[in-house]
């Protein structure tokens, strides 16, 4: 048997714009993870892809509902093709996670990151991690419809990167490590809806969107340079910027303000939703001696999760 990992991670600057070609920083949060294992499984049984959390059970083949294709069959097939092996063998893949699903925090690509990383492993093919972040790409198309790439360049090399859609994710230097809360609205949202109505949005006003994700893009590039330096307290300071823009698109809720605004009061640099937006989670820039009074707010402010990460 041959077992392989994917963590999660979360959008620090740049969700949405990044879409329409601004740049954007991601970071892995390495505290949640998939698991994914590849086993031989008896002559004739075929290949069979079990994801209990996630309520799959699925014969490479099939068709789902309205003749689509599953994400995880296309992500096998795509992965098997890649490598040069035959459908005609018979295996069992099975998926476990900790990711919470559809809360911006990459569930999908972190499933299908782990699924091709444990079939590399399993026939010795040696993907690399660029490899990967494509093979998983092709997948995202199918989750979200104009996926940026963000979250399978994220996960596959598993570092914090400045990503411009189009071109290879770039390392960024962070001059300082830093402390981020991330918390959970406990409301569930759809990338694929959001990111469809924030199309809409642009379609209706082009140039007032325009302006938006430009001005997104400048916080990233901003940010990029402040965590270099290691200016947490600017990065905080244009996390909130990011916030208000966010707010402006038309992608934050009332729980994420609520959250947004716990943070805010028990000290923290800066906040803002993160992934996709209207639910999901909020992440807040923290000093170390302010990290458990934040955790205490965003608590009793509704969050249901709260996790704590270092980006180093
Ligand atoms: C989703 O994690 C981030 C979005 O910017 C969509 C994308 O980049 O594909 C909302």
């Amino acid at each position: 048997m041959t077992v392989a990992y994917a963590c999660g991670k979360v959008i620090l600057f740049g969700e949405h714009a990044v879409v329409y070609g601004q740049p954007a920083i991601a970071v892995p949060v390495t505290q949640v993870r998939v698991a994914a294992t590849v086993e031989d499984a008896s002559s004739g049984e075929g290949v069979t892809i079990v994801a209990r959390n996630l309520d799959v059970v699925h014969r490479l083949g099939d068709s789902i509902q309205d003749d689509g294709v599953h994400p995880l069959d296309l992500t096998v097939r795509n992965t098997f093709e890649r490598i040069g092996l035959s459908e005609g063998r018979d295996l069992l893949i099975e998926v476990s996670s900790t990711i919470p699903i559809a809360r911006g925090m990459g569930s999908g690509a972190a499933v299908a990151t782990a699924i091709v990383r444990a079939l590399s492993a399993h026939f010795g093919a040696g993907l690399t991690a660029s490899d990967v972040s494509e093979l998983v790409y092709k997948t995202e198309i199918l989750h979200h419809g104009t996926p940026s790439g963000i979250d399978n360049s994220v996960i596959a090399f598993e570092r914090p990167v400045y990503f411009v859609k189009g071109e290879g994710p770039q390392a960024f230097e962070v001059g300082q490590s830093f402390s981020l809360v991330i918390a959970d609205t406990g409301a569930s949202s759809s990338t694929r809806e959001v990111v469809r109505d924030v199309r809409d949005y642009w379609m209706a006003e082009r140039e007032r969107y325009d302006t938006l994700f430009a001005d997104v893009g400048s916080v990233a590039m901003a940010a990029r340079a402040s965590i270099a330096r290691g200016d947490t307290a600017e990065a905080g300071r244009l996390m909130n910027v990011n916030q208000a823009l966010l707010e402006e698109i038309g992608v934050s809720s009332a729980e994420i303000r609520a959250l947004v605004e716990a943070a805010r009061q028990a000290g923290d640099l800066g906040a803002k939703l993160s992934g996709a937006g209207r639910g999901g989670n909020v992440i807040a820039l923290v000093t170390p001696a302010a990290r458990q009074w934040v955790t205490a707010a965003l608590q009793s402010a509704g969050a249901i999760r709260v996790i704590a990460t270092e980006v180093v």
